[in-house]
């Protein structure tokens, strides 16, 4: 690793000065007594291909006189647990994909924790990707043959914190998804839901500033399901920053914002809980149950 944390809080004060010399600061931006928000989208296009074959996979169709596409604008403040929602096509995992770092928008601004990702090299991102953001995926990505400890040591290598103090805190983030006794466990030995739990284990192990996660329950029968789910308003009410992408409105309901796309756009965007506070199934978690569609709470209780 050439790159440590001390280069990326360089970079995030220099973006901030350059976003002072561009030109006015937007309402929400970083004041001086709050923290900057975690994402912060402008204007943010993706188009696939050329000519007559071009797919705008996100910031929606083009106006008939001017030819722009009104592009997508997103801002998630620390602390927040915010699902992305919509149907095949609309254009979540585009969006997944630029907000994880793994692709680059075709125009527009995009913000992380204060660092314009936009000005930054393979390296830089794949720094960024490492110490900002903890994925979990819906196929588990998990490492085959190799115990829970090592997959959830892993991004704590390539980080270069030293064997001793890796192994702390991977136990420790095993410990809170409560898998403390499964750490010798290879995948094969884990059911779905603790596979799963693993990958949310390794994703939060590197303390970064936002979890995302594309269709984390996607595989998962319904009493994994709320068992991650569960642990995601944990790991939420504790104070970290989560963005689902979903189309379950089941994972939706354990969200305290939900963002709608539709062909690329947002067309909705409600709040179901303060941002300061706990998420929906923690703050009234009898009325959360009772509202449950049966099929969820039938075989546990
Ligand atoms: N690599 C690609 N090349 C061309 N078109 C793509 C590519 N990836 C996605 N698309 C198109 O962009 C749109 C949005 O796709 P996607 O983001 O995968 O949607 P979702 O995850 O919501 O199902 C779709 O019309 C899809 O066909
Ligand atoms: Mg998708």
């Amino acid at each position: 690793m050439r790159l440590g944390l001390g280069r990326l809080d360089a970079l995030r004060g220099r973006t901030g000065a350059h976003r002072r010399a561009d030109g006015p600061a937007p309402e929400a931006e970083e004041g001086p007594w709050g923290p900057p928000p975690v994402i912060e989208v402008r204007a943010l296009l993706k188009t696939y291909g050329h000519g007559d074959a071009t797919v705008r996979a996100l910031g929606g169709p083009p106006d008939p006189l001017t030819g722009a596409s009104p592009g997508v604008d997103l801002l998630v403040e620390q602390g927040d647990l915010i699902a992305v929602m919509g149907s095949s096509g609309s254009g979540k995992s585009t969006l997944m994909n630029i907000l994880g770092c793994l692709d680059v928008p075709t125009s527009g601004r995009y913000l992380l924790d204060g660092i314009d990702v936009g000005g930054l090299d393979e390296h830089q991102l794949s720094l960024v990707r490492n110490r900002k953001i903890g994925f979990v995926f819906q196929s588990f990505n998990l490492v085959p043959r190799t115990p829970a400890l090592a997959q959830v040591e892993l991004p704590l290598a390539y980080a270069g914190v030293k064997s001793a103090e890796r192994r702390r805190r991977a136990l420790a983030a095993l410990e809170l998804v409560g898998l403390a006794d499964r750490v010798d466990h290879r995948p094969n030995e884990l059911s779905g839901g603790q596979q799963q739990r693993v990958a949310v284990a390794r994703a939060l192990v590197t303390a970064p500033a936002m979890l995302l996660a594309d269709e984390p329950t996607g595989n998962l029968d319904s009493h994994s399901t709320e068992e991650v789910l569960s642990i995601v308003d944990r790991l939420n009410a504790s104070g970290r920053t989560v963005v689902l992408i979903t189309h379950e409105d089941e994972v939706a309901r354990h969200a305290k914002r939900v963002v709608r796309l539709v062909d690329g756009q947002v067309v909705s965007d409600v709040r179901q809980a303060p941002v300061d506070g706990p998420p929906p199934a923690l703050r009234d978690p009898a009325l959360f149950r009772a509202a449950a569609p049966q099929a969820l709470t039938g075989g546990a209780l």
